[in-house]
């Protein structure tokens, strides 16, 4: 089985939120998807946008979804960006009760469901969740804001999660999120990841669409080198 190509999410959270529309215009023809990093000031103590913004945005914009719910109560919640036609929502284990039947609830919804793991978290005691998930995001950083620098420990977590994966010969993206960019991606692809978010890296260049082609072809490389 060859290696599924990588997607690159640009993260909205490093736009600029008065120009959200134009923003995820300029990276229409060359992002997979667009991460939406939705915080509750409960999570995480920073506040930034939900369903509504979420919903209008949809209109504007072919690119896939792919929602980062950093709230607590996601059962509550979760489902409703399934129903705005989210393509992926990813969820804390931290902050859920029953990931499974929230799982089962996404997809019967119509979207990919998400599991994510926050930088504290170990990814073992949940790998046996995995099945019922199409994605896993590894935290990269601590959740809760844009802009912090990336660490590299945490991809243990990515290659105990592909190993996990191959093993059980699971459909299963592992996304990382947080400070993803030109001198960190290659050892995240390295490391197994196939799903990468970029805020900073991609809204505070020059030519965020050329941002995006750059970090894909470098995550392609490392992915395919042996
Ligand atoms: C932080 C968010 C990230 C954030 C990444 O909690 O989950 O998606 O936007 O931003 P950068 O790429 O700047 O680290
Ligand atoms: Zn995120």
């Amino acid at each position: 089985m060859s290696a599924p190509s990588p997607v690159v999410a640009p993260s909205i959270l490093a736009a600029d939120f008065a120009r959200l529309a134009d923003e995820v215009r300029a990276v229409e023809n060359a992002a997979d998807w667009v991460h939406v990093d939705v915080m509750d000031n409960h999570f995480v103590p920073n506040l930034t946008i939900g369903l509504p913004v979420v919903q209008s945005l949809r209109a504007a914009t072919a690119l896939p979804f792919d929602v980062h719910l950093m709230i607590e109560d996601p059962a509550r919640w979760a489902p409703g960006y399934a129903d705005a036609g989210a393509y992926n929502v990813t969820f804390h284990v931290e902050a859920s009760d029953n990931p499974i039947s929230l799982a089962k609830d996404l997809r019967a919804a119509g979207a990919k469901a998400g599991l994510a793991i926050d930088r504290d978290t170990p990814v073992e005691p949940y790998l046996d969740l995995l099945p019922h998930f199409d994605t896993l995001l590894i935290m990269t950083i601590k959740a809760g804001f844009g802009g912090q620098k990336f660490i590299p420990a945490m991809l243990d977590k990515v290659s105990a999660a592909r190993r996990h994966a191959r093993a059980g010969h699971l459909e299963l993206r592992i996304e990382v999120d947080g400070g993803i960019a030109e001198d960190t991606i290659a050892e995240a692809a390295e490391a197994g990841a196939d799903a990468f978010v970029a805020g900073t890296a991609v809204y505070s260049a020059e030519d965020p669409a050329e941002a995006v082609r750059k970090l894909r072809g470098i995550a392609a490389r490392a992915m395919t080198e042996p």
